[in-house]
């Protein structure tokens, strides 16, 4: 498949995998995707791995992420750990204002956005999830939200920035439901988010930034949403747990 913009595939593990589970994961990963160049590969295990799975992926082709940060460098912050801190473990992708924290944690765009300041700052590169409800989407709302939580999560940054942050389009109601974004559904969301870059940058970033595709991705749907022109890449939760069906969806991508 030949793009553009490199496809980056990231695997989000969410709050699984002990360390000797993550170490036998990645041990895994890079047995089957030794020789893969053309996808960013990635993978997001909860903070307690980092610092196994970084020296077991250290000279192969998998990179770290994490799945969330502080918006402060250090200080008074119990339970919060900094950009500083991740870099230790050669930490180089944050996932930021995931759903799930949106949800839960209740994040705003505002302090989404101080995080991806925080990260660039850092010289991590921030994941930014965005992605509307069902909710929203049956009331025919789906870019409204997108409007607000591109403008407000990516406030701030410069237009260099911008160019190295990745934006994932994660509908909430296809995450762990097994319902997929039909193509057309990903193909939408994702050309109305690179418009919106384009008018909030320019068409020059707007061309260069990667957004990917997350909800429900799997090895048998891989292909047909790798293949979409806005989509370049994806943020894979449930289906990056397991080494035989994250290294096939990275597979078949390419
Ligand atoms: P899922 O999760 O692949 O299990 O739907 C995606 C995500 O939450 O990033």
């Amino acid at each position: 498949m030949d793009k553009e913009r490199k496809l980056i595939i990231a695997g989000n593990w969410k709050m699984n995998k002990t360390v000797a589970e993550g170490i036998a994961l990645v041990n895994g990963l890079k047995r089957e995707l030794a020789n893969i160049k053309e996808v960013d590969i990635v993978v997001c295990p909860p903070f307690t791995a980092l610092c196994e799975v970084s020296k077991a992926i250290i000279d192969s082709n998998i990179r770290l992420g994490a799945q969330n940060m502080s918006e402060s460098n250090f200080g008074a912050y119990t339970g919060e750990i900094a950009a500083g801190m991740l870099k230790e473990f050669l930490v180089r992708y944050v996932v930021l204002g995931h759903s799930e924290r949106r949800q839960y944690q209740k994040e705003s765009d505002e302090l989404i956005s101080k995080k991806a300041q925080a990260a660039h700052a850092a010289s991590l590169k921030p994941i930014v999830c965005v992605g509307e409800t069902l909710q929203e989407r049956e009331a025919n709302q789906m870019e409204k939200v997108l409007q607000t939580q591109v403008t407000g999560s990516l406030a701030g940054l410069s237009k260099a920035q911008m160019e190295e942050t990745i934006v994932a389009y994660e509908p909430v109601w296809a995450i762990g439901t097994g319902k997929t974004a039909s193509s057309a559904q990903a193909q939408e969301a994702h050309a109305f988010i690179r418009k919106l870059v384009a008018k909030l940058y320019d068409d020059t970033v707007a061309r260069r930034v990667r957004i990917q595709y997350g909800g429900s991705v799997k090895p048998s749907n891989a292909r047909e949403l790798m293949s979409l022109p806005d989509v370049d890449g994806a943020l894979v939760g449930g289906a990056s747990l397991e080494d035989r069906s994250f290294a096939d969806i990275i597979k078949n991508s390419i």
